[in-house]
């Protein structure tokens, strides 16, 4: 096993310090490691004399992995090797700890992050991104190489680009506005059917020509409908009975639009469907009355309970709304 070199690591143990030199390490040769023994907390530097350093772009990490802890620390040039600064502490009450502890540049992570256009998953971050990305719409995906990973598909650019281009930011990126009234809210009462619709900017003919979905997150799991887009901007979705199970008044669930059999819409502002039970809203007749409108909660006479209209005695129960009174 090769001891070290500057990509692999050598074993130390902190406290009573030993650390394993030379070996098949090739160029790169660690000399020395001083203090060669760590006491208790009192070191909180170690350095470490390397032989044929080389000249590494970026910051220098010192990387300590203690179990399935790491550690990360700066390192500084110096002459003759590194200074690994804030060592880690041995914990209270062990009398060592065996650490592994490597020596890396972060000049190569900065870079690889840099081009990973991949890691976002959604049009709007994608071409808003500070990173030279852009968005394939049909092939769902970012990326920094349109010519390589985008061909005859249509482009979003990215705001980070310079240059002339037909479509270019978050503008132009498929996503689902809001309801018709323009909250970002849908209500609806727990064991009610409701066709929910939305407010979409599609963009692109191609699109409004799948197939679409709605899908809708109650309590991790996932409820789907098929959904027809309308007048160019409106995705009306299939009814759908909206119930839950847990003990709170109110419950979120999460929406979203799928097109072309897998691919959200963006919900850039997190429209939402909100499903409460007005019963758990209030429990006598003055509160249920003075409930918000927007949740359509009435005093129900027969059940005694507050109910939606249509779930009081199914419709034909003495129902007071708000501007009724309460029965003394
Ligand atoms: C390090 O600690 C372990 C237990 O925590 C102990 O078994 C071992 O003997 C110690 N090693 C030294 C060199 O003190
Ligand atoms: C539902 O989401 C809205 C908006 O994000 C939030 O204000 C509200 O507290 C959430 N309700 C529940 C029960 O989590």
């Amino acid at each position: 096993m090769p001891c070290f070199n500057m990509w692999t690591a050598p074993m130390i143990v902190l406290g009573t310090l030993s650390a394993c030199f030379g070996g098949d390490s090739r160029d790169v040769v660690i000399t020395s490691i001083t203090p060669n023994k760590i006491q208790s907390s009192t070191a909180r530097t170690l350095d470490l004399a390397i032989e044929n350093l080389p000249e590494l772009p970026g910051q220098l990490l010192c990387v300590f992995t203690i179990g399935e802890t790491t550690l990360t620390t700066e390192a500084i040039k110096q002459t003759n090797g590194i200074k690994c600064t804030n060592i880690p502490s041995i914990p209270v009450g062990l009398h060592n700890i065996t650490a592994k502890l490597s020596v890396r540049s972060d000049f190569f992570t900065t870079k690889f992050n840099f081009f990973d256009c991949n890691s976002y998953s959604s049009c709007t971050q994608c071409v808003s991104s500070d990173f030279p990305c852009d968005w394939c719409m049909n092939g769902h995906r970012c990326t920094h190489d349109t010519a390589e990973n985008c061909r005859n598909d249509i482009l979003i650019t990215g705001v980070s680009r310079v240059g002339p281009s037909f479509r270019s930011g978050p503008a132009f990126c498929p996503t689902i506005i809001g309801t018709n009234t323009g909250s970002r809210e849908i209500l609806v009462a727990s064991n009610s059917k409701k066709a929910v619709n939305v407010k979409v900017h599609i963009v692109s003919q191609f699109i409004a020509q799948s197939r679409f979905e709605c899908q809708f997150n109650i309590e991790s799991r996932v409820f789907s409908v098929n959904a027809q887009l309308r007048d160019d901007d409106v995705i009306h979705c299939d009814p759908m009975k909206f119930t839950y199970t847990s003990q709170l008044s109110n419950i979120n669930a999460s929406f979203a639009v799928i097109w072309g059999g897998s691919k959200p819409l963006d919900n850039p502002d997190n429209v939402h469907v909100n499903i409460y039970k007005c019963p758990d809203l209030a429990n006598n007749c003055g509160l249920c009355l003075a409930l918000p409108e927007k949740y359509r909660c009435g005093w129900c006479e027969s059940s005694k309970r507050c109910e939606i209209f249509q779930q009081c005695d199914n419709g034909l129960g003495v129902w007071l709304k708000r501007d009724h009174t309460c029965p003394i």
